[in-house]
């Protein structure tokens, strides 16, 4: 594109926003890189060849929210199925849904409480430790609901997820465990809810899909050889960018923490559906992966194959400088060394940062389009003026 207005450094859902406001309510023409080879970000996603089943190459990918002007942005791009998302456990063999709601309490005691009753044993439980300070995560997690749920359904999963024994983690890790004294088992509490109905990357492409705008794939800012790399880095032309904010800097800081997944995908041809539902956490420690996902359950009212499905281990594991960054650790370290960078940032020239990589910060889809959007009203015109 002949001298564009803007660079946008990442197309994931916080570059395409602002990718697109700048394109339709300031008439700004821009230009989108990416390193990766596909546009969207970890929301991309891709249909399996052999089943025709839509895969999240990133991680289970579920759209939730209950803020109106998100709501209403994303809708002019995309429709929405009903999904509703829906977890389950198993936990030595046996399964139970979750979040830990009365049905999980009922099957686990081989009760019938009522809520008031499950309310006063769950209170009685965590009650083991009243009048100490929590000094690790068990802790915490007993003084939150009580031995035994905290032992089944948290516990050794958040033991897997973090690599580290329980004990040895902090408390603060954890805030809250929400238990529901109802049998609703309704993962997400948003007025909102669904799946993009033609799938993530026709909505993410549809975004870009604007005669002002031009996606280049395979290309990453710091490639020197990059043809927008010598005016961005003088402050000539206005840069977007939401790659990793330790990164630009270099490192020069120390990096930023991140933990990682591992998808491992498997292909079955000896049956149509492997677990009867999209997500099934496994809660012991004696199972190394963290979840299975299979994909098909995301959609329902699809025509998929009724012999063959799809189905993705998870592993969690703490992220090297190669790996993809996915969840920040955010340890006291993390958070000196993010407040540093951040001053940085604020005095680059001609240089907004945004999005879960540029701000060090999970961000879901809902928030980060949210802050995309924050970010048109309140400084992208001033920066299309520099
Ligand atoms: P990203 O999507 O990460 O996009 C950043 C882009 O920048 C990437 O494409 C990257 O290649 C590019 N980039 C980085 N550095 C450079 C460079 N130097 N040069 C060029 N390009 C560069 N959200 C939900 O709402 N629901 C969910 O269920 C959900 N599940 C998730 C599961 C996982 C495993 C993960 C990791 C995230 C999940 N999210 C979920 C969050 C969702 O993925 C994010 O909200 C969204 O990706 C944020 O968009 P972003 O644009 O900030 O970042
Ligand atoms: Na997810």
């Amino acid at each position: 594109m002949a001298s564009p207005d803007l660079l946008i450094v990442g197309s994931g859902l916080f570059g395409l926003t602002v990718a697109e406001r700048a394109a339709v309510e300031h008439g700004a023409k821009v230009v989108i890189i990416d390193r990766r080879d596909h546009i969207g970000g970890n929301a991309y996603s891709e249909v399996d060849e052999t089943t025709g089943i839509e895969i999240h190459k990133y991680g289970a990918h579920l759209f939730h929210t209950s803020n109106e002007r998100v709501w209403e942005y994303v809708n002019r791009f995309t429709e929405f199925t009903g999904y509703v998302h829906k977890v389950y456990t198993n936990h030595k063999g046996v399964v139970y849904p979750l979040p830990i709601n009365l049905g999980t309490i009922n099957q686990f005691f081989g009760a019938s409480y009522s809520p008031d009753e499950a309310r006063a044993l769950i209170a009685e439980q965590a009650g083991e430790l009243a009048g100490t300070d929590p000094e690790n995560l068990d802790e915490k997690g007993i003084s939150l609901i009580g031995r035994p749920l905290y032992e089944a359904f948290i516990k050794n999963y958040t033991g897997k997820q973090w690599q580290t024994d329980p004990k040895d983690l902090p408390a603060g890790i954890i805030s809250r465990l929400p238990v529901r004294y109802t049998y609703d088992n309704r993962y997400f509490n948003d007025t909102h809810e669904g799946l993009p109905a033609q799938g993530y990357t026709a909505w993410l492409e549809r975004m870009a899909d604007h005669p002002n705008i031009e996606v280049r794939l395979g290309t990453d800012y710091f490639d020197t050889r990059q043809e927008y790399h010598r005016d961005a880095v003088r402050g000539q032309l206005p840069v977007i960018y939401t790659g990793p904010v330790d990164r630009y800097f270099d490192y020069e800081l120390g990096d930023l923490k991140w933990r990682t997944i591992d998808l491992e995908t498997e292909h079955l041809e000896s049956t149509g559906d492997f677990q009867g539902t999209s997500v099934m956490n496994y809660a012991d420690a004696d199972i190394p992966f963290t979840r299975i996902i299979e994909p098909r359950h995301f959609h329902p009212e699809r025509d998929y194959p009724a012999d063959r499905t799809v189905i993705q281990r998870e592993y969690s594991r703490f992220a090297a400088r190669e790996d993809e960054p996915y969840y920040p650790v955010n340890s006291g370290t993390d958070r000196e060394t993010l407040m540093a960078y951040r001053e940085m940032a604020d005095a680059e020239p001609g240089t907004l940062f945004g999005g879960r990589l540029g701000t060090y910060k999970y961000l879901d889809m809902h928030m980060a389009i949210g802050s995309a959007l924050s970010l048109v009203d309140n400084k992208l015109a001033d920066l299309l003026r520099q």
